[in-house]
């Protein structure tokens, strides 16, 4: 039996310590104009020494409850997604379960890097409109402070920490328009963590290389994300019979404001539409979409049949983007 979908509560939670552009300059060979002009980041939340990330997805699920009026207990699945989850495994999402008092139900990960969060609304969205679950609970959570390499000025800069939810629920009308998701495995190394998985067990050489740490090559990322976020903008957005012109919101995953403001010009998207937070987070992967959508909704910008496309790209290399229309 196939029902709609909608998102009835949203929350999100950053860390209270700040990283500014200055911190970074005492650390490594950078500045605030070089930061600032190349992408548009100031500063980020990082999590304290004792902080993990199920105790972020935690806080930001809280208000999401709050926010929609709903017990833990009521929502029968949890999902993560998150590159950086407390261990390997088990699954970030049955820690954050627990804690929220609901063991039992339904919790697993996604692990698609910075389109984590498009790649787990699709998923959820699924869950729900299948009729498998009535109510799941998308977060999307990281501390990439964590895997950060704090001498490599190239990466250094770019990432924070943060967490952003969202609760869906079967609804007589569907809000989910469309969704268009792709990856290309081809050169993984382009944007990956060397260190830690299977093909390199971690060992005393794989610590003093850095090698679990982020590494980037930037360039490569910036081309393909400009053309991947219009593309698969403009395919959700098809999927639903819509154009950008559509579009009341744009919500792109925030990983360099010179990246979001190229693919908004192809997409022909005024700047009001486009909603960036990137000077505050820096880049936090799949919590960055949350987050501003968390912004969006406390502001009260957010009105009934409002059309939002979020969209993403990240480590795979992934890809992906997601129209949804909001029920207030
Ligand atoms: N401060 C000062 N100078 C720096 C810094 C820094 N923090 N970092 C690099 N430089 C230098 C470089 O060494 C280079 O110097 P050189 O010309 O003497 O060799 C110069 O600045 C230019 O470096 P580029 O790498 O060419 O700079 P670019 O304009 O490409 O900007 C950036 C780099 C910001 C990383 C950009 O390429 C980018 O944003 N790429 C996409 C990153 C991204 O989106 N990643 C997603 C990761 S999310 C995930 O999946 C976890």
């Amino acid at each position: 039996m196939q029902q709609g979908v909608r998102i009835v509560g949203v929350g999100s939670y950053a860390p209270e310590r700040i990283l500014t552009n200055e911190d970074l300059a005492k650390l490594v060979d950078t500045n605030d104009e070089w930061i600032s002009s190349r992408t548009g980041m100031k500063r980020r939340h990082i999590v304290a020494e004792d902080q993990a990330t199920s105790d972020l997805a935690v806080e930001a699920a809280k208000r999401a409850l709050a926010r929609a009026g709903l017990d833990a207990g009521q929502i029968d699945a949890f999902v993560v997604a998150t590159v950086t989850p407390d261990f390997l495994f088990p699954a970030t999402a049955c820690l954050v379960a627990n804690r929220l008092g609901a063991t039992g139900k339904a919790a697993f990960d996604i692990s698609i890097a910075c389109s984590g969060f498009v790649y787990g609304l699709t998923v959820a969205a699924g869950l729900v409109r299948s009729g498998v679950y009535n109510r799941v609970m998308l977060i999307g959570a990281e501390s990439l402070s964590k895997i950060t390499d704090y001498t490599d000025r190239a990466t250094c800069v770019l990432f924070g920490d943060g967490a952003g939810a969202i609760i869906l629920e079967g609804s007589s009308e569907d809000c989910f328009l469309g969704s268009s998701l792709g990856a290309d495995g081809s050169n993984p190394d382009v944007l990956f963590q060397p260190g830690g998985g299977s093909r390199n067990p971690a060992t005393a050489q794989t610590i003093e290389e850095h090698q679990h740490y982020i590494h980037m090559a930037g360039k490569e990322v910036f081309k393909f994300a400009v053309s991947k976020m219009v593309d698969s903008s403009l395919t959700a957005l098809q999927k639903a019979h819509l154009t950008p012109d559509d579009m009341a919101y744009l919500i792109p995953h925030q990983a360099n404001l010179r990246i979001i403001d190229s693919a908004t010009k192809y997409l022909k998207v005024p700047a009001e539409k486009v909603v960036v937070n990137i000077a505050e987070y820096g880049n936090t992967s799949s919590a960055s979409i949350p987050l501003a959508l968390a912004e969006l909704d406390s502001d009260g910008r957010l009105k009934q049949d409002d059309v939002i496309v979020f969209v993403a790209f990240g480590g795979g290399l992934s890809w992906g983007a997601v129209a949804w229309r909001w029920a207030a």
